[in-house]
């Protein structure tokens, strides 16, 4: 009889059930349970959960696993081909199944000087080929030689995109190049539509000194083309020269688009191509970071590449058991998959990283926020969680509050550096590495008190201080030596990796993004109602948005309110 029990026992076993009973048992214990206080074991478990790749060191232990969970969730990495998968990525196959495509980025940061893995060979060949143009166009721009349409040297470069022809660009720029001393252009970053962004560098830029450069994979995008007539209306009026001029010399193009590039009077000289087996929020190592490489150089770019492929190696060839990617990807699996946390803030302490959540953001919630499996088959569990954040010494005054005493559980990843650069006088540096010390403190201590709760309060502290920290909210502390290019590449190329082995766990297509796709559509119609033009039939009509369009007119046509306001100013 128990050899039939065990019999139906041993088919029923498989990786997936043995973690739903694991999780069971685990959530049935708080973290501080499980985080042990000062024992033996407690301290081994600890050790077991901590990982270190070369500036990188990634601790789980505030997490809600064992080193058992880590060893079942590796079982099921392996039982999901996350191996044969990863070889398949670095081999050129057409992993973006609905369209068709390889996901190529890798290429983009692979060094001219080591053999690229069979199948991406020549992928690695055109990227280094565009990268040698890139640092050209970067050489002439640092020697003075790149002149605007007047011929005065260009000084200015406005950089024009929008998701990930934006966000990786931009968030480099704020962490690497956040001193003046740090730069070697002045550069400035537009995104947003509605021209905002625009408003002030128009006021400000001397237009005949500022050099544009539209990064745009798919060069359709009607966000960055509207900028971009915008941009080139501003230059071809203030310098009195007709706009295929100013496309000639102060406009350079960023894209898969070759042939629109050239439509737009782009010269050849000008232009800057990847593959579309680029995705766009895995771009920034393609020429859409030449705005970057302007700004810092290209030996900070070299070494923002070099860092990636440092984690592209150890994601290729360590053990999964091991592996930094493949680990954040099962415990992040694990969390909203078995443990049922929708919710992941991303909290950088270092106002450098304050875009590394909506970096994030894009990264993972565009590549896993889906539902269907590669099969066809809907997804039964959850996926992606939401992903947001803000700089946490800021937000300890704003948002924590919620996640100490709130209702939710919320998973976090708290990212720290160790060690800052130098460059003052004595006292300021004395100065600053306080600074240093009081923002470390105050990451460990959020860590701490997340996972603990209440008892994380001091002995001599209780029965003093109010009580009713939660606790149990479950966090990762990545610790990173120095923020510097390599460091930030390799913990940027950590993510991305993290996101592809989700896929994988998940059965997920993480290259496309077919969720973005209707909204531009509907906006294009409704953009042509609002311009004036009826004759677009392919509406949906509702009375909900036919109300606000209809608000919309009454209050464009009439007098705005600060003239309102004024001319009543006047009357009285
Ligand atoms: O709308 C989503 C998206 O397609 C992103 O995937 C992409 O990064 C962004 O728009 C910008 O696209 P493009 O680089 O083609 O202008």
């Amino acid at each position: 009889m128990n050899a039939h029990l065990n019999a139906v026992n041993s088919r029923l076993y498989t990786p997936l059930n043995a973690l739903q009973t694991h999780a069971e048992h685990l959530q049935a214990h708080t973290l501080s349970d499980l985080i042990g206080g000062d024992s033996a074991p407690a301290r081994e478990r600890s050790r077991a959960l901590a990982f270190t790749f070369n500036t990188l060191h990634l601790d789980l232990s505030k997490q809600r696993v064992t080193q058992e969970t880590l060893s079942l969730l590796t079982d099921w990495a392996h039982s999901c081909g996350v191996e044969e998968q990863r070889n398949a990525l670095f081999a050129g196959a057409k992993v973006n199944i609905s369209e068709q495509r390889a996901a190529l980025h890798m290429a983009a940061r692979w060094p001219a000087s080591a053999v690229p893995p069979k199948g991406m060979e020549d992928a690695a060949a055109f990227c280094q080929h565009q990268r040698l143009r890139l640092a050209e166009m970067v050489e002439r721009l640092h020697q003075g030689e790149w002149f605007g349409a007047t011929g005065e040297t260009i000084t200015d470069v406005v950089h024009i995109g929008v998701g990930g022809s934006d966000l990786g660009p931009k968030m480099i720029s704020e962490t690497l190049a956040s001193r003046p001393s740090q730069t070697r252009i002045n550069l400035h970053y537009v995104s947003s539509m509605d021209g905002a962004q625009l408003l002030p560098l128009m006021e400000s830029l001397n237009p005949a000194t500022t050099l544009l450069v539209l990064a745009s994979k798919s060069f359709t995008t009607a966000d960055t083309q509207f900028n971009v007539r915008t941009a080139l209306a501003w230059l071809s009026d203030g310098l009195e020269i007709d706009t295929p001029t100013v496309c000639r010399h102060q406009l350079v193009g960023v894209s898969s688009k070759p042939e629109k590039m050239t439509d737009l009077g782009i010269p050849d000289a000008h232009q800057l191509v990847f593959k579309d087996w680029i995705g766009g929020r895995f771009s920034l190592w393609s020429p859409i970071g030449v705005s970057v490489a302007m700004q810092l150089g290209m030996a900070s770019f070299n070494a923002l590449l070099e860092g990636a492929h440092a984690m592209d190696r150890h994601f290729l060839e360590a053990p999964l058991s091991e592996n930094m990617p493949t680990l954040m990807a099962l415990v992040g699996a694990w969390n909203c998959q078995f443990l049922n946390i929708s919710t992941h803030a991303v909290l950088p302490y270092d106002g450098r990283l304050k875009s590394l959540p909506a970096y994030l953001q894009q990264l993972e919630m565009e590549s896993n926020g889906k539902s269907v499996r590669l099969d066809g088959c809907s997804v039964t569990h959850a996926t992606c969680p939401i992903i947001w954040g803000d700089v946490g010494p800021n937000a300890q005054h704003a948002f924590y509050q919620l996640l100490h005493q709130g209702g939710h559980t919320v998973s976090a990843d708290f990212v720290a550096v160790a060690e800052r650069e130098g460059g003052f006088s004595d006292n300021v540096q004395a100065s600053l590495v306080a600074q240093e010390q009081l923002t470390l403190a105050n990451c460990l201590a959020q860590a701490q008190l997340f996972a603990l709760g209440d008892d994380a309060i001091p002995q001599g502290l209780r029965g003093h201080m109010a009580q009713g920290y939660r606790g149990n909210q479950p966090n990762s502390l990545l610790l990173l030596k120095q923020l510097d290019a390599w460091s930030i590449g390799a913990l940027l190329a950590l993510y991305e990796h993290k996101v592809f082995v989700q896929s994988v766990l998940w059965s997920l297509n993480p290259f496309d993004q077919p969720g973005v796709e209707l909204g531009k559509k509907l906006a294009n119609s409704l953009y042509n109602t609002l311009a004036g033009d009826d004759s677009e039939q392919d509406v949906v009509q509702d009375p909900s948005t036919e109300q606000l369009l209809l608000k919309i007119a009454e209050w464009r046509q009439s007098p705005s309110h600060s003239s309102l306001s004024t001319h009543y100013w006047k009357q009285n």
